[in-house]
């Protein structure tokens, strides 16, 4: 019969597009799901000499990794078997004080201060024994067989937008939704027609070739749900429009020297404030001049091997740090700088409107904010890039439930029994404290 055939030929067109939408969206949580499954553990060999490798290692970064690595020379020597090399009660002593150990005239240390030109080390006092010992058990690990990829380099949910389905997709979701319904409405009309033909239901006389249009516009129904549809999209336009001015989150262009904080800040922990020393004490952090890079790199003219990872190669590394000394005009093989220099223009990440006024003083000294909540892991980022939105609602947020840090701060104590009178409360917020007025954030 004519009619079941034309029925049939609908609804496959609407199973058709039910199965095309489905599948879009499939994609789009198929791509949220993958990054997950990409990480992978790190193993950790375990050779005890006394001490405990991991805290060693812990230890190591953050006071030693500056000046000295376990496979390589740096500002001081290889570090890996040092162990071995001399007594206990040695170590002990040079690494509280080298240089009283060098005037006692104990040999070793002289040998080795003369060795390095005579660079004095720092002195450690703050070390115990049980430290200096966790160590040595760090240095002696063997070495690993081949380069580990660094745990946490893909931190599940650091991603910014992890969760979210982009805005993009959504809305090319709605377009084609919008599309579907209007194919829909030329094959409903169509078959309307001509299931009134097969019935023998004649169509007026008078409007014979009746359009499509005027047939939607009798439709009270379709109308309806048409505008409905229109309202949403537009309405889901104008959100996503307004909400993407300014906001560059998850920005991280290619700079002029592929610089890793993964390896320096993470790697060999290399401490934020080394490179960016004016995030303390100004408004601006600052990035470092390349003169800092030279205190190390004057003696550390390419990576080790364990530092390559599959996706950039020791050689990648090695012509990087190349670019430096191109940049600062040293020439590596005579270990002295030519005087021609050209210099490295980064690329800024972080850009707030010149309107607003942020202090980075403020925030990390006086509030004891940790870089990392407002920069997200940049220990473990490869290529830096911008982690908060940088929105109003972000600073506003943040300063609605941050308590201000009131103890020993003398300045506060005076505002803080005022204040938490007023507001009747213990603690007090940085809203509470006037960090929602306009004018703080504003010119
Ligand atoms: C400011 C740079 C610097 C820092 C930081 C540093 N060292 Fe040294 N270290 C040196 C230099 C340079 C030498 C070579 C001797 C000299 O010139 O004083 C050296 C030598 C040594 C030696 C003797 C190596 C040998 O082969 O004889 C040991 C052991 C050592 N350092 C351990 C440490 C440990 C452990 C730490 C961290 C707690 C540390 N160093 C931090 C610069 C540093
Ligand atoms: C050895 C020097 C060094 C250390 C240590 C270092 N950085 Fe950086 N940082 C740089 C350089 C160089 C750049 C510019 C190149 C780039 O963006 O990758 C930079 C860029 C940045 C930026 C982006 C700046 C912009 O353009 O908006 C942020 C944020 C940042 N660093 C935060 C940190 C934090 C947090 C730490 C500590 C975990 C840290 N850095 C440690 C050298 C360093
Ligand atoms: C405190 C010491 C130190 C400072 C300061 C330092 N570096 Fe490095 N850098 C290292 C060490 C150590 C390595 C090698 C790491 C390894 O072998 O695992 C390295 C590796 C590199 C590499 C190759 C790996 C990569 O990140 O792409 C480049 C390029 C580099 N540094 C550039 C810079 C620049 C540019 C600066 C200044 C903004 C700088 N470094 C400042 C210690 C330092
Ligand atoms: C309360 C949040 C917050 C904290 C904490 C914070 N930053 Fe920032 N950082 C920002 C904002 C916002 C900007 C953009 C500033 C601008 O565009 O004027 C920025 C910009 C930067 C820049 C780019 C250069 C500049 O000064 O504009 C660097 C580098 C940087 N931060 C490093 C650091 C380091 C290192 C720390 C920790 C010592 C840190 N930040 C702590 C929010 C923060
Ligand atoms: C991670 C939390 C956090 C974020 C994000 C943050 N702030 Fe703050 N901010 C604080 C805290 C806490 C204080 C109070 C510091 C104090 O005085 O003890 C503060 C204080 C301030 C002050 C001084 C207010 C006063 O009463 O004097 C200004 C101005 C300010 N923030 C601007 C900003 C701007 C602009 C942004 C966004 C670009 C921002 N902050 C983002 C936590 C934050
Ligand atoms: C804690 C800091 C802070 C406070 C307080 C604050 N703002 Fe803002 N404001 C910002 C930041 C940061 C931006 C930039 C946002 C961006 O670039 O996306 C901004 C942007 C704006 C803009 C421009 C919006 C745009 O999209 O260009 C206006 C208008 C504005 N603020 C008005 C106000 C008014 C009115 C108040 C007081 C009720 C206020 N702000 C209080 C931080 C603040």
């Amino acid at each position: 019969m004519k009619k079941v055939g034309y029925h049939n030929s609908i609804t496959r067109k609407l199973y058709l597009s039910l199965v095309l939408m489905l599948s879009l969206s499939l994609t789009s949580y198929a791509q949220d799901a993958a990054p997950a499954a990409t990480a992978t553990p790190t193993a950790s060999p375990t050779v005890s000499s006394g001490g405990d490798p991991v805290k060693g290692k812990e230890i190591f970064n953050t006071n030693c990794a500056a000046c000295h690595k376990l496979d390589a020379k740096a500002t001081g020597p290889a570090l890996r078997g040092v162990g071995a090399k001399y007594e206990k009660a040695w170590f002990y002593k040079w690494i509280h004080n080298s240089a009283d150990l060098i005037k006692s005239g104990d040999a070793g240390a002289v040998k080795i201060y003369e060795e390095y030109n005579k660079v004095p080390m720092s002195a450690f006092p703050q070390l115990s024994e049980a430290d200096i010992d966790n160590i040595i058990a760090y240095t002696m690990e063997p070495k690993a067989a081949a380069p580990v990829p660094v745990a946490g380099e893909k931190v599940p949910g650091t991603d910014g937008n992890a969760g979210g389905i982009s805005n993009n997709i959504i809305l090319g979701a709605l377009s084609l939704v919008m599309a579907i319904l209007v194919v829909m409405l030329v094959l409903v009309n169509n078959v309307l027609r001509k299931v009134a033909a097969a019935n023998g239901i004649s169509v007026a006389p008078k409007e014979p070739t009746i359009s499509i249009w005027k047939a939607f516009a009798k439709n009270q129904f379709l109308i309806l749900v048409s505008a409905i549809f229109l309202l949403l999209a537009s309405a889901f336009f104008v959100y996503g429009y307004l909400m993407q001015i300014g906001v560059d989150q998850d920005y991280a262009p290619v700079q002029p020297i592929h610089y890793s904080h993964r390896i320096h800040a993470g790697s060999n922990g290399i401490n934020c404030n080394y490179c960016h020393s004016s995030a303390r004490v100004s408004k601006h952090s600052g990035i470092p001049s390349l003169n800092v890079c030279m205190n190390c790199h004057k003696n550390i003219a390419e990576v080790s091997d364990t530092t390559a990872t599959e996706e950039y190669s020791k050689d990648f590394y090695d012509k990087e740090i190349d670019k430096l000394y191109k940049a600062v005009g040293w020439d590596k093989e005579n270990q002295k700088y030519t005087g021609k220099t050209e210099p490295v223009k980064w690329v800024r990440i972080h850009n707030l409107p010149s309107f607003v006024y942020f202090n980075h003083s403020q925030h990390v000294n006086v509030a004891g904010i940790e870089c990392q909540t407002c920069h997200g892991p940049v220990q473990t980022y490869e290529i830096q890039k911008q982690f908060a939105p940088l929105t109003m609602s972000w600073c506003i947020d943040c300063h609605r439930k941050t308590e201000v840090k009131m103890e020993g701060n003398e300045y506060y104590t005076k505002i803080h029994e005022q204040l938490s009178k007023k507001y009747g409360v213990e603690k007090l917020t940085a809203a509470q404290m006037g960090g929602l007025e306009c004018g703080k954030c504003h010119y």
